[in-house]
């Protein structure tokens, strides 16, 4: 077994194994450290990032010397901990309630007429503003110097993003003019549309992942540890309130929005006043009609009682302000035609078919892809190759097909053939198969996807699969994170699972030797090597979990192992079970299927549906091959004692608990026994429990038992039901 140093204390940490540690948490930490700033997808909480960097912090403290080049406590540039600091707003930044329909705009004036007890003919003035696409922040000034800036985060709290703000043009060092000792203005980040599409050309030469809409791309850009990166991208900034002002700033809104200019801000130069709900629809319309030709992404208008008197009497509810709402715009949509229906494999070889349409811009980006999400989908709005279509793209959403547009499609005879996933995945197969790598497609009744079978050869799957193959509970294999795996990957290395075990076989042998690559010397070399060796012998329930069937997890896989023994006995049963399922392919009862498919149903854990999974990885001539090729590489699985419970075991199938200490029996011994006569021993009482075998001292398992109903035995009990005593 790899030593997995991650749950030993830090201060019980020997040498060795300091340096194990230090090695995991660094790829770790840069896991974590690339999914938060790069993909703004962060997997673990604040406080967990924070207790691997303190954990990495104390081992180096312990052992000094042993503190890596690329350790996380040496990269330059980071924010506290890696990440931004965190900023608590002296005001919440509020959101705003939206509006649709004309109707809610008009209900918005009679609720702020009612609010303020005015009389239906008192206008309330209000200023209308383009509601930007982007991303809100909030700006310190103290003594009329910009202090501190950070991003809304969840209104209360955000980050502080200052020394990226103040790379920014538009925002003011330095406040001209009279300002109250302290304010904090907010307005909106921005990326003008031609920025984001120079960007983003710029992004495909460098090979670098494209941004989706000009405000992820505005929200990546500012998010950069680096300012140095923030500073090298077109950002913009549109103030339109404030947060905490420590003196007056006028008496209305529109008043505040020209001292903004005069202190140097950009303000919205569309913004108006409107005297009535008429004037803001007025305004609404001509916006709209405006939108496409903005040069930045607008999606919707805002509109603001103008009277600072009247704002704070009429507060705010839930986070929202009374005296503010979004009038949205309705997603942008555009008619084109769908040239074709194309499939794409997903990492876990999910198949999903996606349009092929005729470019199109809308709302400012050019669309020629859009999913389809998956077959009952373009059934159910019936779209086929040559339809005109609409397609919309709402806010950031990634575009979508609506509709087929009926009128435009031929009728009768000339109609374009109805999609049949089956029917494109097979064409040029003799069944329907994946258009990655060619193995058996598979669409299971009761699921919506289509699923590759070819898990250890397709190579859309390849590194997932991979990741798998060598994770913590398969052949945990030491130092082949996702990064090195996808360096392997990237140089032809390593194409398939067998690859791995030929690594070293082969270094050197039509390309530079390992040790020679960029970051890889002769030391990390030999241990990568080291740890494979070390894992060429594996038990044979970790090898059926490695090879990542579907559905097939760690328990499923330890049940298979011990009905099966071994590899070749297990193939050879499923050769059969493949025989015994085609005789019926449309029964659902195991039992009435017989032969060895219904053995397999029977293993505990395995149901007809899971056991379809398990055939079809064996009925994929790809996999058998990539079976073969790992034995050939060296692969040595260790056979598992087969455990057949006998036929007339009164536990098959039970769960079971054992709670307390026993007095004939060691817990281990128990536990193997009772799996030997078929049943599944558990940690924790369930509904579904079977027994609780219950010992001296029993705790709360024995409790638990009682209240749910669970039978509950004593040791000698147990021994007379197995039949021991
Ligand atoms: S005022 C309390 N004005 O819309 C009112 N917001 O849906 C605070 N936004 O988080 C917002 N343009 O990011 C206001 N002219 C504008 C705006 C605007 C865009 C955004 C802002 C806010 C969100 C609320």
């Amino acid at each position: 077994m790899a030593l997995d140093t991650s749950k030993i204390a830090v201060k019980k940490l020997d040498r060795m194994m300091a340096e194990i540690e230090l090695a995991r948490l660094a790829e770790e930490i840069a896991e974590h450290d690339k999914l938060y700033h790069q993909e703004d997808a962060p997997r673990i909480s604040d406080a967990d990032y924070d207790a691997l960097r303190r954990r990495n912090g104390e081992i180096e403290a312990r052992f000094p010397d042993l503190a890596r080049e690329d350790s996380p406590t040496r990269k330059v540039g980071a924010a506290p901990a890696g990440r931004f600091a965190k900023v608590r707003h002296a005001k919440p930044m509020l959101s705003l309630d939206n509006a649709f329909e004309p109707d809610d705009v008009e209900g918005f004036f009679q609720r702020v007429r009612r609010f303020l007890d005015l009389p239906a003919d008192t206008p309330v003035e209000i200023v209308a503003e383009p509601k930007i696409d982007g991303l809100s922040i909030s700006l310190r000034y103290e003594k009329g110097r910009f202090v501190q800036g950070a991003t809304r985060g969840d209104g209360v709290e955000g980050e502080d993003v200052t020394p990226n703000l103040r790379t920014l043009k538009d925002i003011p060092e330095r406040l001209k003019g009279e300002a109250p000792d302290v304010i904090d203005i907010r307005g909106e980040i921005y990326m003008l549309r031609a920025d984001f599409l120079a960007l983003n050309e710029a992004r495909v030469k460098a090979d670098e992942p494209l941004f989706a809409n000009p405000r992820n791309s505005a929200a990546g850009s500012l998010r950069q540890i680096n300012p140095a990166v923030t500073a090298s991208r077109p950002l913009r900034f549109f103030a339109y309130t404030m947060g905490e002002a420590s003196g007056p700033v006028g008496k209305t809104h529109w008043e505040f929005l020209q001292t903004l200019k005069g202190w140097g801000f950009h303000v919205n130069p569309k913004a108006k006043r409107c005297a009535s709900p008429e004037e803001a629809l007025a305004f609404y319309n001509a916006i709209g009609a405006e939108r496409a030709s903005l040069p930045y992404d607008i999606d919707g208008v805002v509109y603001k009682v103008n009277r600072f008197d009247w704002q704070d009497q009429l507060g705010m509810v839930s986070r929202a302000p009374r005296w503010a709402i979004a009038h949205k715009f309705p997603a942008e949509q555009a008619q084109t035609v769908l040239n074709d229906i194309g499939i794409s494999v997903g990492r876990t070889g999910v198949l999903t078919p996606f349009a092929i349409l005729e470019p199109i811009t809308v709302g400012g980006v050019v669309v020629s892809r859009a999913t389809l999400h998956n077959e009952d989908e373009v059934a159910r709005k019936d779209f086929r190759v040559g339809d005109s279509v609409i397609i919309q793209r709402a806010g950031d959403v990634i575009p979508q097909v609506v509709a087929v547009v009926m009128d435009k499609r031929p009728t009768d005879k000339k109609a374009p053939p109805r999609f049949v996933m089956a029917d494109v995945l097979a064409k040029g197969h003799k069944h329907p198969a994946c258009p990655v790598c060619g193995s058996l497609a598979v669409r299971e009744a009761g699921e919506a996807v289509w699923r590759c079978t070819g898990v250890l050869v397709c190579p859309a799957q390849r590194l997932a699969r991979l990741s798998h193959f060598v994770s913590r509970l398969a052949f945990n294999i030491d130092g082949l994170g996702e990064e090195r795996l996808q360096l392997f990957l990237d140089k032809g290395a390593i194409k398939t699972a067998a690859d791995i075990f030929t690594l070293r076989a082969r270094d050197g042998v039509d390309a530079e030797p390992l040790a020679t690559w960029e970051g890889w010397g002769p030391q990390s070399a030999q241990n990568l090597f080291n740890a494979i060796e070390a894992r060429r012998k594996v038990p044979f329930e970790r090898f059926i979990y490695a090879v990542g069937i579907y559905q097939v997890g760690e328990a499923t896989a330890k049940w298979l192992a011990r009905h099966y023994g071994d590899l070749p006995t297990w193939r050879q049963a499923m050769a059969q079970a493949i025989i015994d399922r085609d005789k019926a392919p449309d029964e659902k009862k195991p039992e009435k299927i017989g032969g060895e498919f219904a053995n397999l149903c029977a293993i505990t854990g395995i149901g007809i549906k899971m056991a379809d999974d398990i055939i079809d990885f064996f009925r994929e001539e790809n996999n058998q091959a990539a079976l073969d090729a790992l034995i050939e590489a060296g692969v040595e699985i260790e056979p598992v004692e087969i455990i057949q419970p006998p036929a007339d075991s009164p536990v098959a199938g039970k769960t079971v608990v054992f709670t307390g200490t026993l007095q004939t029996l060691t817990r281990q011994a128990a536990e193997a026994q009772a799996e030997k006569l078929g049943a599944k021993v558990a940690g924790s009482v369930s509904k579904k429990t079977g027994y609780v075998v219950v010992g001296a001292d029993a705790g709360s398992k024995a409790d638990k038992a009682k209240s749910l109903g669970v039978a509950i035995l004593t040791e000698d009990e147990w021994l007379k039901l197995i039949g021991e005593a």
